[in-house]
């Protein structure tokens, strides 16, 4: 598939369950509710994950016309322009330097979005979200070694030797050195950066993983600064001056060996399975420090992201994401998030 009007992608991608995963999944998204739970402050507990928040801001979603067939599925069947909420993040549980390496989130919560959602109880909800990191991958083989690491990373002097204790000396070096080439690459701008899904949905009858590629190039030279929160002053200066613009592509499942569902670590190569752009991401011009903008920034920091904010047409994909189902809802629990928006949002 090189193009949205090329052939019609493989339907026969497929979720393969472990029979004791509802129970692990329990057992360590509780792990991570209990990490958040020891870091609370006085105001309580944040997120579990992706505590910093870089900035909230309002944003337009803009379905493109004349998709081929095949790309007009779910949110994406219609060319139509969403409102939408976006909260940049660091990945950290805890509220570090901007300077710090780090995995770097954007998440995405579409308003007013009609058709029933997959969480029981919220069927009815009118909001489709979705959250990629600035990589295309995990480095982690599975949710387990993925939780052992975000507890074990609390306490980072003691890392390596544990890691080498839980998972063996290849298995440690291999994971920790992926790890820090995945996050180290240095953040100028959020707005000149890439994100990805790094984990499959279904798109309709066909699933997909999902990028945002920034219109605006980073420009390497661009001075960081050693500002704390300088990826939140970067972004608020951009957005006085005027509009920041991302595609929002997918790339096409195509086999179980260069596309797989279940592997949480395997990149599916664009040279395999090329991103197709099918909507537009646009955070109009706006004054971030301005008492609506600080008014609209603290109503979004209360919210849940979720992947499983979703239609069934989008239903997140692989054992990770199976995981994550169970993760959202402890953390926001414990932390007590908003309730999801009702479309009646200003
Ligand atoms: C590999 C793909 C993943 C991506 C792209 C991703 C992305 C994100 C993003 C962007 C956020 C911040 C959401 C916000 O701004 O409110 C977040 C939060 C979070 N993530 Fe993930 N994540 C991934 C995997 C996981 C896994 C495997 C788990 C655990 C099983 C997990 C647990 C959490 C938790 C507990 C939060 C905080 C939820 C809250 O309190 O609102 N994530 N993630």
């Amino acid at each position: 598939m090189s193009s949205p009007a090329g052939p019609e992608p493989s339907t026969t991608w497929k979720e393969t369950l472990a029979a004791d995963e509802a129970e692990r999944f329990e057992r360590l998204g509780n792990q991570l509710r209990e990490l958040a739970r020891r870091r609370a402050g006085a105001a309580g507990a944040g997120r579990a994950l992706h505590l910093k928040g870089q900035a909230g801001v309002v944003a337009e979603f803009t379905v493109l016309p004349e998709l081929p067939a095949h790309a007009r599925q779910g949110v994406f069947a219609e060319p139509r322009t969403y409102r939408a909420y976006v909260r940049f993040s660091n990945g950290a549980g805890e509220r570090q330097p901007d300077g710090k390496p780090d995995v770097r989130g954007v998440a995405i919560k579409l308003l007013g979005v009609p058709g029933q959602k997959i969480i029981p109880g919220l069927e009815q909800a009118t909001t489709q979200d979705f959250l990629l990191i600035q990589n295309a991958a995990t480095p982690f083989r599975d949710v387990d070694e993925f939780v052992w690491f975000v507890i074990a990373a609390a306490r980072p002097a003691l890392l390596l030797p544990r890691a080498i204790g839980h998972l063996g000396p290849v298995r440690a070096i291999q994971l920790i050195s992926r790890l820090v080439k995945g996050i180290s690459r240095p953040v100028t701008s959020v707005a000149t950066s890439r994100y990805f899904t790094a984990l499959p949905i279904r798109y309709g009858r066909f699933a997909v993983k999902c990028a945002l590629t920034p219109h605006e190039k980073a420009d390497p030279a661009a001075p960081t600064g050693k500002a704390p929160d300088r990826l939140a002053a970067e972004l608020a200066e951009r957005l006085s001056r005027g509009p920041v613009a991302y595609d929002f592509q997918v790339q096409f499942y195509l086999d179980d060996a260069r596309t797989p569902i279940e592997s949480s670590c395997q990149e599916w190569l664009e040279s395999d399975a090329p991103f197709v752009t099918v909507a537009r991401l646009v955070l109009p011009k706006q004054d971030v420090a301005s008492a609506e903008g600080r008014r609209l920034a603290e109503r979004i920091e209360t919210l849940s992201f979720d992947p499983w904010h979703a239609l069934e047409a989008h239903r997140p994909l692989g054992s990770m994401m199976r995981a994550r189902n169970v993760a959202y809802r402890l953390s926001t629990e414990e932390r007590g998030a908003a309730a999801e928006p009702d479309g009646r949002e200003p």
